[in-house]
């Protein structure tokens, strides 16, 4: 690692020592100490580095902010604070008690030079006291309108001049467009080189993001097939359960695109998508990150207009029509009338040589009905005319999914024959998982990215160029969405799979978006609570995902069936000859069973109320869970009999 110094072992947390330098000796200065952000996540990251002995015995933490603290009362809050927020299972007071009597506290404003040069005294003294070499690692944990001010301050003061490395770690957002970006990064490398610059993006801290890296250049079986030849399209979802919460003001100003895709969903695609670096030197991997970003196309207002799908998130009303919690246009702080997207799905493309013409999707949005990131790598399928004759109705595409949240692991989908006389498959799969392999990690992601920077690592941060680039790409987005204000907002129902238009979107390609459901989901459906997980994961490998709008027909009266569905939200009705509704089915039920169990054609047409969230299985699948679980085939029967009087 560059700068790196040989060092003794720490003396913190002796016990789970790690064979691994400590960080550099520091001291730490906080902008915005009072803050959020310290309390939830840097100290908790700095006492879990102490915990593992990463953390160096000359590290020092010196709090800055407008808030009147003194060093005892600043101790004393981050005291309670810690016992909130720390992660580790069992708290261990020594290491706390020693790191915490290394936390000093100045309360001080960011544009007012004096409060800078005393800061400097106070430094300098901690520094020769503590013996950290004169390094100093300085932390904006502010709005960026003060990256700019602080920048000037700490060079003015004659921070820049003294002895032993300064750097300085820049929290997000960096810029809210292209331009303001580019005036950031004029304000920030005015005085200070890019190399002192460490632009977080706390994604890039996260261990399955950074594997999507070490996988791709650690694997020999992957890279032949890593191109438009062998892969189909890619996709890159995050979903997110929480809505915007108390954030609404910060959030309408900034909307899904700026606050998810711009920055790590960009990262992820960088990583996923960039050419193998020369080394795993820090600019060698920044290179290749710009030079892809910089091969994504910007956009044409129609471009953006075809490609580009944006929503936001309404309220969720049950049967009666009473609002059970409040879509977005009621958070707090949010305006009546905004027209913030709080979803978006897109397709891009990388006008390269190994991606030209290969879709890449990205979706992402709040209040959805799970959290999930997942990236989906889904290869060209075989000829399925090889099959012709046997009872394989269709062949589905290989996909190599990394989990990058809540399960964290990798798994790659293929087909295999199903024991028996005739040839017929079922997609199985084959996976890795971070908890079987892996003692687990309590970290939050911004240990790794402290230690790394201290010891003048950048890989994980961003440079200048590559959100520069990334800012070009989204641009457009915004521009258009500026000029064409959403008129149907709002558009997907809290606790969806979002909007319609977003599966229109991969369909219109002819593919699907990927769904990842997990046992613990298909269990929120009664028919599969008491499943086994050899059910479950049969069940989970056949589903298909279908979003379908109020009043589509879902089931025509008088057609063979060749599917079941699973209500995973909204309501349906079922009709009788004369349009008259014979039922109403909700979320959890599921419908179009009888025609499969009893080969019949269609006894009633099924009608969508509401927009509806699917999952389809089809009639080979649904024959074949049902002859190796007969308690499903019972659960089935039971509600069909009750239902339509089948015998
Ligand atoms: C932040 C966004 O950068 O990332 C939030 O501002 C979002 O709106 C969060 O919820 C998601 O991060 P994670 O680590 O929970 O996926």
């Amino acid at each position: 690692m560059p700068d790196s110094e040989p060092q003794v072992l720490s003396s913190y947390g002796v016990e789970s020592q790690t064979t691994d330098l400590p960080s550099q000796p520091c001291v730490m200065v906080i902008f915005g100490a009072s803050g959020d952000l310290t309390k939830r996540l840097l100290v908790p990251a700095i006492y879990n580095l102490a915990c593992d002995g990463l953390l160096s015995d000359n590290f020092v933490l010196f709090g800055y902010a407008r808030s009147e603290l003194t060093t005892e009362t600043f101790r004393a809050q981050m005291n309670e604070d810690i016992k909130k927020f720390h992660t580790r299972q069992k708290f261990d007071q020594d290491v706390w008690d020693k790191l915490v009597s290394r936390f000093y506290y100045m309360f001080g404003e960011c544009d007012d030079l004096t409060y800078f040069e005393k800061l400097k005294i106070e430094v300098a003294n901690l520094g020769a006291k503590y013996k950290t070499n004169g390094n100093v690692l300085f932390y904006f944990a502010m709005a960026p309108r003060f990256f700019g001010p602080l920048c000037d301050n700490l060079y003015k003061s004659g921070f820049r001049e003294s002895e032993g490395w300064r750097r300085i770690i820049v929290e997000k957002p960096f810029g809210t467009d292209l331009e303001s970006a580019l005036k950031l990064n004029r304000e920030v490398l005015a005085h200070w080189d890019e190399n002192q610059i460490y632009r977080v993006d706390h994604y890039l801290g996260k261990e399955t993001v950074q594997n999507l890296l070490a996988f791709r250049f650690s694997n020999g079986i992957f890279e032949p097939l890593w191109n438009k030849n062998y892969i189909d399209n890619i996709q890159f979802n995050v979903s997110e359960e929480v809505d915007v919460g108390a954030r609404g003001g910060y959030y309408d100003s900034s909307g899904v695109l700026r606050d998810m895709m711009q920055n790590h969903m960009f990262q992820m695609l960088a990583y996923l998508c960039m050419e193998q670096p020369g080394s795993f030197e820090p600019d060698a991997i920044r290179n290749e990150k710009a030079k892809l970003l910089q091969a994504v196309r910007v956009y044409t207002p129609e471009e953006v207009q075809r490609y580009v799908v944006r929503g936001q998130y309404g309220p969720q009303v049950d049967e009666t029509g009473t609002v059970i919690k409040a879509g977005y246009r009621q958070e707090k702080d949010v305006p009546s009338e905004s027209r913030t997207e709080t979803y978006a799905a897109a397709r891009f493309h990388i006008d390269n040589w190994r991606w030209e013409g290969t879709p890449i999707y990205l979706r992402s949005g709040k209040a959805l009905w799970k959290r999930g990131t997942e990236v989906v790598v889904e290869f060209k399928k075989p000829p399925q005319a090889l099959f012709r004759g046997t009872p394989v109705p269709q062949l589905h595409a290989n996909r190599l999914i990394f989990h990058v949240q809540p399960y964290q692991g990798i798994e790659v989908q293929f087909q295999a024959k199903v024991p028996g006389p005739t040839l017929q498959l079922q997609p199985v799969n084959m996976r890795f998982s971070y908890a079987e392999a892996f003692k687990a990690s309590r970290y939050t992601g911004y240990e790794v990215m402290l230690y790394s920077c201290s010891h003048g690592d950048a890989t994980l941060f961003s440079r200048g160029d590559l959100v520069e680039a990334a800012w070009r790409v989204a641009q457009p987005l915004l521009d258009y969405w500026e000029a064409t204000p959403a008129e149907n907002f709002p558009n997907y129902a809290r606790g969806s799979w979002g909007p319609k238009e977003a599966s229109n979107l991969v369909e219109r390609d002819g593919r699907r978006w990927f769904e990842v459901v997990t046992a613990d989901l298909l269990k929120r459906v009664a028919l599969f609570q008491d499943g086994d997980m050899l059910f479950l994961s049969q069940v989970i490998q056949a589903l298909r995902p279908r979003m379908a709008e109020a009043g589509e027909m879902i089931i025509r009266k008088g057609e063979i069936g060749r599917e079941m569905y699973l209500l995973a939200r909204g309501e349906v009705e079922v009709l009788d000859d004369s349009g008259k509704v014979m039922k109403i089915l909700k979320d959890g039920d599921f419908f179009g069973e009888v025609a499969l169990l009893m080969s019949t054609p269609r006894m009633a047409n099924v009608r969508t109320r509401t927009s509806c969230d699917l999952f389809v299985l089809n009639k080979v699948d649904f024959n074949r869970i049902l002859h190796d679980h007969p308690q499903f085939a019972q659960g089935v029967m039971e509600v069909a009999k009750e239902r339509y009087s089948v015998k």
